[in-house]
């Protein structure tokens, strides 16, 4: 009688980072890992556009400094473009973790979630996925707009290297504007969210720092909602002209 030997299944691959990522506490990790990155570029860029109050000089200043950075040990831009491609790497391993984390979920639970515990989550978990489909555009927009100078321009308007000419030339234009606010808007959700969810998972929080950490979001999420809106509310205004 022929006996059938189960072949050993290869549980754990030669490297234990692609181990890790194979399992859901992996994805999270990665999720959490790479939010904090982007938490950390968010509000860095979010303080060096404030620099605009302090006039055109000190943000063009603060622009040039960002391709010059690191020289002479790198060539011009070089450091920037580090800068970059590691937060392009973040936001792709992002949005990939979250993609196979929400299709594991579904795949242990057909049934869907239990609508009394969607209940319980606030606006801000359950809309993750929409925000973070607006946050998205909103980038892939504002690159071409901000950046490459090669969205909502007339010919010959924006300036490479002038970003206080281009800030107010850019949000003088009303719905651009409103655009940059209803996007911050879903920015903040998410990182009232985010936030939340990445000192869950990594494992700072408790039942004693639960309502701290809440706080600590929901602040993050706000300060980085003021601070980049009031650039174009700023300009609507008249007060940065
Ligand atoms: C009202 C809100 C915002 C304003 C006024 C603003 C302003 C700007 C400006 C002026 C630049 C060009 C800087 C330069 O050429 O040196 C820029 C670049 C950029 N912004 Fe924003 N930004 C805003 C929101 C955001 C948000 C929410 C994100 C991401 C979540 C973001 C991501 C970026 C990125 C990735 C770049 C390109 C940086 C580079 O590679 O040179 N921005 N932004």
């Amino acid at each position: 009688m022929a006996i059938a030997v189960a072949k050993p299944r290869n549980v754990w691959p030669s490297n234990p980072l692609a181990a890790l990522w194979g399992t859901m506490v992996g994805k999270k990790v990665v999720m959490a890992v790479t939010g904090i990155v982007l938490v950390g570029f968010v509000i860095a860029h979010m303080l060096g556009n404030l620099k605009i109050f302090l006039g055109a000089q000190a943000i063009d200043t603060y622009a040039a400094f960002l391709r010059t950075m690191g020289e002479p040990l790198f060539p011009y831009s070089v450091l920037l473009w580090v800068v970059r491609i590691v937060l392009l790497t973040c936001v792709a391993l992002h949005i990939t973790a979250a993609v196979q984390l929400t299709r594991m979920s579904r795949a242990a639970r057909p049934h869907g979630y239990d609508t009394k515990e969607s209940i319980a989550t606030t606006y801000a978990a359950r809309t993750m996925r929409w925000s973070a489909v607006i946050v998205v555009l909103f980038i892939v927009y504002h690159l071409l707009h901000l950046t490459g100078g090669v969205v909502g321009w007339e010919p010959g308007q924006f300036r490479d290297l002038s970003v206080y000419h281009n800030v107010v030339a850019g949000f003088s234009v009303w719905y651009v504007s409103l655009f940059y606010i209803v996007a911050m808007v879903s920015l903040c959700l998410h990182l009232d969210h985010g936030v939340w969810s990445l000192l869950q998972t990594l494992g700072w929080n408790n039942a004693r720092t639960t309502s701290t950490f809440r706080t600590l979001s929901r602040g993050v999420a706000l300060a980085v909602f003021v601070g980049f809106i009031s650039v174009p509310v700023a300009v609507l205004a008249g007060w940065v002209r």
